[in-house]
Parts: C-alpha cells; sequence; structure tokens
C-alpha cells in the first residue's frame, strides 16, 4: 500500500519497536518506520481489542496511536524517529500516571452497543 521514496539522504537514527531495534531514514516518521518494519498493528481497540494501525498518514484517524519513550497516545504519522526513541505497541486504553513505569494498561474491554467500537 505504502512505497517508500528514494532517499535524499543516507542519515538514520536507531529506534526500538516493542523490543526489535532497527535503523531507520532520520527524515521518517514514528509510522512510517512501523510500516516500513512490516508491523502494521500498533495498539488494540480500547473497546473491542481489535488490532488496529496507521491509515491516515495526516494526524486525522488516530489509528496510529503508540507510546513513545513512556509517554502513551502519541500519534505515530506526526511524530518524527529520533536516535533512541522507544516505541511500543497499545493495548487498549493507557493510562497516565502509572508509578511502577508500565504506562500501559488494558481496561474496559467490553463491547459497546451493538459489538461496534467505532474504531475506538
Ligand atoms: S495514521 Fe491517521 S492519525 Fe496517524
Amino acid at each position: 500500500m505504502f512505497e517508500c521514496l528514494p532517499l535524499t539522504s543516507d542519515a538514520t537514527v536507531g529506534i526500538d519497536i516493542d523490543g526489535n531495534a532497527l535503523r531507520v531514514p532520520a527524515h521518517f516518521t514514528v509510522a512510517a518506520a512501523l510500516l516500513a518494519s512490516g508491523k502494521v498493528m500498533c495498539r488494540s481497540s480500547a473497546v473491542s481489542g481489535a488490532p488496529r494501525g496507521p491509515f491516515c498518514m495526516m494526524g486525522v484517524c488516530f489509528e496510529c496511536l503508540v507510546e513513545v519513550d513512556g509517554v502513551p497516545n502519541v500519534q505515530a504519522c506526526m511524530t518524527r524517529v529520533a536516535e533512541g526513541m522507544r516505541v511500543r505497541a497499545m493495548q487498549g486504553k493507557a493510562r497516565r500516571g502509572s508509578h511502577d513505569g508500565d504506562a500501559m494498561r488494558s481496561t474496559d474491554r467490553g463491547r459497546g452497543p451493538g459489538g461496534d467500537d467505532g474504531g475506538l
């Protein structure tokens, strides 16, 4: 679906996606890095648990939310990669303010009316 354009620079950065280290072009967004690495699912729905991944690539759909360096709900398509960045998939809702360093929690996995979570 997506295709990389010819590179205009050889600059790369090292990032970690769910424990997998990789080097990506320095101009990539986190969403581009996810897709280039073959990782099309970056979170699960807080309502149904259905897999979600980058879709619009322009900050509109919010399907690309990930945890970046411990901060949950970051739009991967609007965030440029940086050296040493740690990207984690999110499971359900993310909660802020966790004291144990685990910013991601799975909560509210019940289905909404009719079983449709409306993409949430
Ligand atoms: S892919 Fe749609 S907001 Fe990021």
